[in-house]
């Protein structure tokens, strides 16, 4: 009878689906592996150029961090961080409603809202004729490198960018409508004497790191396409734990960041499809929309970007719905406010009256398994020691204008012991209900996932990443 009634529900919905859609789960093939080869061959990411757009490499940089000596630590560790990462976003918000909020606001006034640690993929650039591997982030504008003479640096793989070894580098100056661009950009003043002509910036992040030096033209090239007059940030005291990366490259929607600045050539469009964690997996960055280029096995599917006059430079989706294998998720807060997708947050974080019904109907399904105890802001665990493979429900986020984010296998359960012997459901709940919801890029793996910047929309598609 009740699933009679569930057949009809789904029926009217335009849909039918199966009760208990499942995908099989490996603990086999989805554990962690200790990353081999060398540090440096995972620098340096390959790119090219196919039909106008460009290709550019995209790997997970746990496996270019060299050895990790205890990766329980490390998952945990990760956690925490992208716990941090989400309160600083949220407080960027403007919700001062909470203690711990204001407290982070009066120490860390000017933020960019992002966690370095918690940025996970890197690609390779040519800027003034020089390979530089830099960090993906699509929630912050500036693109920087570390930059000679270097008054503080941490330590990258890569030798730092020497701007006297450019003829095509040029300086760039206070009174220029560039310089002042930098105010919306970095969320940060430009720093302008007066005697001081060159215009400097400032970007803090979130936990603590920033870089600091000037604003510079340089000549880039995304594989093989030249972006001319490159605006970037040439950084002369930086501080963080980059993971040997040379800097950031910026995907947010500001005119400072790297969408922005070539939107002539690529048409204000990209996409990435982000690799699972497994050794050596690549993935890739296109600059450009041609579909052609992708490899995605369900066809894209569309929603638009919804403004958010509070964080304008990320990327804000109306989501609409939740389904847990095959199953609508019934809660009240669905497409009340815009959720923001990031690729700098891990974990996807739901309202907490939706994260409940999500568990709920996941337990439900996902039933007869053993409970773990619950792992940092994860408390949907499971001792899975013994299994060879499990079957899991499906889980799918649903977007205004019938657009869905079929979450692939290796983005269900975050696995707590390496060996995928206890496992947590890679959701998180947030602390209220008027946070802001996040898709995360745990969630966001082996999909083509194409932003389109001029006409204000996001696809979807599945895809199993490669470069080539
Ligand atoms: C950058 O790296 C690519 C691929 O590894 C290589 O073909 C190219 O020559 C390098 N460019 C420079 C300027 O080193
Ligand atoms: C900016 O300042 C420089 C000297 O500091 C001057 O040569 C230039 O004309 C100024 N440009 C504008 C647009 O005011
Ligand atoms: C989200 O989409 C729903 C369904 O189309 C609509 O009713 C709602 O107003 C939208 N919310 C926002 C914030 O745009």
């Amino acid at each position: 009878m009740f699933s009679l009634i569930l057949l009809y529900l789904s029926i009217s919905n335009g849909r039918v689906h199966c009760y208990g859609e499942k995908k099989a789960f490996s603990l086999q093939r989805l554990q962690w592996n200790q990353p081999s080869g060398h540090a440096l061959s995972c620098l340096s990411g390959k790119s090219r150029r196919e039909n106008g757009a460009t290709i550019l490499e995209m790997k997970h940089r746990d496996y270019c961090s060299g050895k990790i000596v205890d990766w329980s630590k490390k998952l945990q560790k990760r956690l925490i961080l992208d716990n941090f990462h989400v309160q600083l976003l949220q407080s960027r918000k403007g919700n001062m409603a909470f203690g711990a909020e204001v407290a982070m606001k009066a120490r860390m006034p000017l933020t960019s809202g992002i966690n370095l640690h918690t940025l996970n993929y890197i690609v390779t650039i040519e800027l003034g004729g020089r390979n530089m591997t830099v960090i993906v982030d699509t929630g912050s504008d500036l693109t920087w490198v570390q930059c000679q003479p270097c008054k503080s640096c941490y330590n990258q793989k890569e030798s730092l960018f020497n701007p006297s070894a450019s003829h095509s580098y040029q300086s760039v100056l206070c009174n220029t409508s560039a310089c002042r661009s930098l105010h919306y950009g970095s969320w940060n003043s430009p720093l302008c004497g007066t005697k001081q002509p060159i215009c400097n910036y400032v970007v803090n992040y979130g936990d603590g790191s920033y870089t600091r030096g000037e604003l510079a033209r340089e000549h880039l090239s995304l594989g093989k396409t030249p972006v001319k007059d490159f605006l970037f940030g040439c950084g002369r005291d930086n501080k963080g734990l980059f993971g040997g990366a040379s800097g950031i490259m910026g995907l947010g929607r500001s005119t400072l960041s790297v969408i922005s600045q070539s939107s002539a050539l690529f048409g204000g469009v990209f996409s990435y499809c982000l690799p699972s964690t497994e050794a050596g997996a690549s993935g890739s960055l296109v600059m450009g929309g041609d579909s052609s280029l992708f490899k995605n096995f369900t066809p894209f599917s569309y929603t638009k970007m919804v403004p958010n006059p509070q964080l304008s430079n990320f990327y804000f989706l109306n989501l609409t719905g939740i389904s847990v294998g095959g199953v609508a998720v019934q809660a009240p807060s669905f497409a009340k406010g815009g959720v923001l997708i990031d690729s700098g947050t891990i974990i996807t974080r739901l309202a907490p009256s939706v994260y409940k019904a999500v568990k709920a109907e996941f337990l439900k399904q996902f039933s007869g398994f053993p409970p773990a105890p619950g792992f940092s802001i994860l408390d949907t665990c499971f001792n899975l020691g013994g299994y060879e493979e499990v079957d899991i429900p499906t889980l799918e986020l649903h977007f205004e204008g019938n657009a869905k984010l079929n979450v692939d296998v290796t983005g269900m359960f975050y696995l707590v012991k390496t060996d995928a012997s206890q496992v947590c459901l890679a959701l998180a709940s947030l602390s209220n209900e008027d946070e802001i919801g996040i898709v995360g890029n745990y969630q966001q793996k082996n999909q083509r996932i194409i932003y389109d910047t001029k006409q204000s929309k996001l696809g979807f598609a599945g895809e199993t990443c490669r470069f080539r």
